[in-house]
């Protein structure tokens, strides 16, 4: 084991065992640790734990919040946060483990916090092939959400020392596993509506996907253009109107809340949420989709109180932007 940074960092051929038991300590406190896969390193948290995943997307300085990969050891551990339909059966029984990524519907009960699979109905669901990411996950027990563990707008982290230098002491476990044996992520497949779409070339060539599809992947479009994976996921919005950069509280609106002082009138609320009442960013965003979800339906207006636009208050800013044009 060496140390960089404060992240400690375990060279797998030689201390796979301690490699592995530091790793789940810091997951179980809710910490990041840079895992290797078949593919790219990930930056890997406990997706059941809104705090951990904030946790994500603040060191990766991502200036807005995109679903991550729920990577899971089996694939009837897929099985338990999504629907598999005959296809993406058919997909899994090929390719994982593997360089594949299904989008599907969530399953009922999917423990995986809203914030990793950003609000959606749908769930990306990875099983990796890489010995190292399958005993983290079976000894984790429990779904890892990971993105490439570069820093945003950097390119991904093939090799561990990459993730320490984009990553620093954010990410307190290093599994070192040498060189990623394939070194671009992995292909991203929505299987959600009646026709399979590629949502990201990768790891494994559409030609093997149509083969055992039997059908050709259909081109993921934006508004004509391809785009990039990010901007494909169709986004949570919700139903009541937002009424942004709020600083008081009208008649019949829900109030979400930021940080310690409220609007004088805000018990008369219909509904309230305080997205962190100590005004730290990554609480408030942790429980951003979740306070979005309870506070929708209760009233048609929430009025938002603004949110300071630095460290993750730029994501929360951008999705909140976003939430309010949707109508
Ligand atoms: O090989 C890989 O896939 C690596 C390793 C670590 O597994 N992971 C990776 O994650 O590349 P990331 O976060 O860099 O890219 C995941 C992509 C993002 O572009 C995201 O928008 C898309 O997957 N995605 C995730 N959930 C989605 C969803 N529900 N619908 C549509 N796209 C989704
Ligand atoms: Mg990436």
């Amino acid at each position: 084991m060496r140390s960089a940074d404060l992240s400690l960092i375990f060279d797998m051929a030689r201390e796979p065992r301690a490699g592995i038991a530091a790793a789940l300590a810091a997951l179980r406190e809710g910490r990041l640790v840079g895992m290797p896969t078949e593919t790219v390193y990930g930056l890997a948290a406990d997706a059941t734990d809104p705090r951990a995943v904030a946790a994500i997307f603040a060191a990766k300085g991502r200036p807005r919040f995109n679903p991550l990969i729920a990577h899971v050891a089996t694939a009837e551990a897929a099985a338990a946060i999504a629907i598999l339909n005959p296809d993406a059966e058919r997909l899994a029984g090929r390719f994982w483990p593997g360089p594949m990524t299904l989008v599907l519907p969530k399953a009922a009960g999917c423990p995986v916090a809203d914030l990793a699979t950003a609000g959606l109905d749908t769930i990306a669901v990875r099983v990796p092939a890489h010995p190292v990411a399958h005993e983290l996950l079976r000894s984790f027990g429990r779904p890892l959400a990971a993105p490439s563990a570069n820093r945003s707008g950097h390119v991904s982290a093939s090799e561990a020392g990459h993730v320490a230098a984009d990553l620093g002491d954010r990410v307190a476990v290093i599994l070192d596993a040498g060189p990623t044996p394939i070194g671009v992520e992995s292909t991203i497949v929505r299987l959600t509506g009646d026709v399979p779409v590629l949502l990201r070339p990768g790891g494994v060539a559409r030609s093997e996907i149509e083969a055992v599809l039997g059908r050709p992947l259909a081109a993921a479009v934006q508004g004509g253009r391809p785009s990039a994976p990010g901007m494909l996921a169709s986004h949570y919005a919700p139903k009541a109107r937002l009424r942004l950069d709020a600083r008081d509280l009208r008649p019949g609106e829900a109030l979400l809340a930021f940080g310690p002082s409220m609007p004088g009138n805000a018990d008369d609320a219909v509904a309230l949420a305080n997205l962190s009442p100590t005004g730290d960013l990554v609480e408030a965003a942790s429980r951003l989709f979740s306070a979005l979800r309870m506070l929708d339906g209760r009233a048609d207006t929430i009025a938002v109180m603004p949110v300071p636009d630095v460290g993750l208050g730029e994501a929360i800013n951008d999705r909140l932007r976003r939430a309010a044009a949707a109508r």
